[in-house]
């Protein structure tokens, strides 16, 4: 990272080569392997019906402690493989391969240059974004989702193939981090989640952000308060990403964010290293 002081100015930090074209490409196969193995025991049309839309919410309210795929909601005539939008959320713990990657020494301090005294890591993702029918993901801050009472959630975004601005890179929108977290992503009481809204400026548009094309192997780090977005995939070639999210472990996790962890235990700190699967 070209340093706390990019990352405290701008509420994001590019780091460049954070992982060679090797290792790039074995985790990309790894993810191809998940995929296929995963696509049989997954409910597919989650999208389409009231009654799936609940066990769609059920499926991905559990999936804080699993590792699950989720699928393209505009996919028709597309092999299952290839239509998986993303597979989470607990790779971290679960997959050695993204554990290793999730756990690297070099990630402890960069949280902490970001402002996490104890990193734990709590949730992670493989995203996707297929040719094509890769989704536009809207603007949002990850603290939303990710909401804690201390230091704002850390995102660690990592391209495994090259995000450019035609297959969907990220854009955000630099120092926007200083600005209120707008919303919380919450369980609801009457079961299912809900948006609340905490302060009413309204989020940047896209057309406001700045983009970030990232050649594979960069690493994107993230301010929780960040507003950033990427686009929907209307290109020819996919752009496959890791997203690994750390919180400090001082700060209050309420018991009402989305993620939990059953039937996992306590987050772990990155401090601790890779685990024993
Ligand atoms: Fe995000």
């Amino acid at each position: 990272m070209t340093g706390a002081t990019d990352f405290a100015r701008d509420g994001f930090a590019v780091v460049p080569g954070f992982i060679d074209a090797a290792r790039c490409e074995r985790l990309i196969a790894r993810a191809e392997a998940l995929a296929d193995s995963l696509v049989a025991d997954s409910p597919r049309s989650i999208f389409t019906t009231k009654e799936q839309e609940r066990s769609s919410d059920e499926w991905f309210l559990e999936s804080g402690g699993r590792v699950r795929c989720f699928f393209e909601a505009e996919a028709a005539g597309v092999a299952p493989a290839q239509a998986i939008n993303k597979i989470g959320h607990a790779l971290h713990d679960l997959d050695p391969d993204y554990a290793a990657l999730s756990f690297d020494a070099r990630l402890l301090p960069l949280a902490r240059a970001c402002g996490l005294a104890e990193p734990v890591a709590v949730q992670s993702m493989i995203i996707f974004k297929a040719p094509g029918i890769g989704g536009e993901v809207s603007v949002h801050q990850d603290a939303c989702f990710l909401f804690t009472d201390g230091a704002p959630v850390i995102g660690f975004w990592l391209a495994l193939e090259d995000a450019t601005i035609d297959n969907g890179c990220l854009w955000v929108e630099p120092g926007g981090h200083r600005g209120p977290l707008r919303q919380r992503f919450r369980r609801a009481a009457r079961g299912g989640t809900e948006f609340v809204t905490l302060d009413a400026t309204p989020l940047p548009r896209p057309d406001q952000l700045v983009p970030v094309p990232v050649a594979a192997g960069t690493l994107v780090v993230l301010h929780g308060l960040l507003p950033h977005w990427s686009g929907p995939n209307l290109s020819p070639r996919r752009r496959l990403a890791y997203a690994l999210h750390c919180v400090d472990a001082a700060a209050g996790f309420p018991d009402d964010n989305w993620l939990r962890r059953a039937p996992l235990g306590p987050p772990r700190r990155l401090a601790d290293g890779p685990p024993a699967i």
